[in-house]
């Protein structure tokens, strides 16, 4: 019988592991406000809305997304918490109840509204490409493309476009954008699609080498960038709402669009 039982608790506890799904993970406003600190997860290679730089000797991440999360946290009286992670990682961190939300630039679209939820967005984007300098005038429109090497960010919406748009290209996916700067600049692929501000803010980093092919741009059937948290979380939605209106509402959005985008450019690199 004891063997019985434990085996049952043994099996139990191996599916509550593999289907964190099932589970609803999240923790409430209450357990958030009593543990004293709120985790976000982001990927920090995407400026100006996350990237890392050294501030006061720490590798520290800035941008748009951490300083929106900072507001997030200061409505709930709480210290932030960020934790950089892969891209294609995060949906399932949130998901899983490992992180409470994330503010990674990510595009709000119907395939990720049915297991997250978004709030209100703060951008709307389209993606644009960047090609070696000496490539740009070989480009002028979206189907010169067709047949090329193109590196994109691991499961960003760029990666699905770049899959539906061009069955005929070779697509290279790769987990950080640093290393897609690295490998526009090296050969290893042709060019790389991004969103647009991303791209600007890479290009001026790399003047030298990189440029944006100008006025191609794909658009996109999408509801902008927005910060995401657990399905059941409606309360923590809320309070990210609010966030969101007051920026937007208030004008302040272009504020800090302004300060991060300055900020990038007094750098020298991002790595
Ligand atoms: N907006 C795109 C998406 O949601 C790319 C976001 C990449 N974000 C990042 N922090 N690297 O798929």
């Amino acid at each position: 019988m004891k063997t019985i039982k434990k085996l049952t608790l043994i099996i139990a506890t191996m599916l509550f592991a593999i289907s964190p799904l099932t589970i609803s993970a999240q923790r409430s406003l209450d357990d958030i406000k009593e543990d004293g600190k709120i985790t976000m997860a982001t990927s920090a290679d995407f400026p100006p809305f996350e990237w890392t730089i050294m501030q006061d000797g720490k590798l520290t991440i800035v941008g748009i997304d951490p300083t929106l999360a900072q507001k997030v946290a200061d409505k709930l009286g709480v210290e932030l918490e960020i934790q950089d992670t892969s891209f294609e990682s995060i949906v399932t961190q949130v998901t899983s109840g490992r992180v409470d939300f994330a503010a990674a630039g990510m595009t709000s679209n119907e395939e990720r509204e049915k297991v997250v939820n978004f709030s209100d967005s703060y951008y709307q984007s389209k993606t644009a490409f960047v090609v070696p300098k000496d490539a740009v005038d070989q480009y002028s429109n979206p189907e010169d493309f067709a047949e090329k090497v193109i590196g994109v960010q691991k499961g960003t919406i760029q990666e699905s476009l770049a899959k539906e748009e061009y069955p005929d290209a070779e697509i290279i996916s790769m987990n950080k954008n640093g290393d897609l700067v690295e490998a526009l600049k090296t050969g290893r692929v042709d060019a790389v699609m991004m969103d647009v501000i991303v791209v600007g803010e890479f290009v001026a980093q790399n003047a030298d080498a990189i440029a944006q092919v100008d006025g191609v741009e794909l658009e996109q059937d999408d509801n902008g960038f927005a910060m995401i948290t657990h399905k059941n979380n409606e309360e923590l939605l809320a309070v990210m709402n609010e966030v969101v209106q007051e920026v937007v509402e208030s004008g302040e959005i272009e504020e800090i669009f302004k300060e991060y985008t300055e900020l990038n450019a007094e750098m020298q690199s991002n790595e």
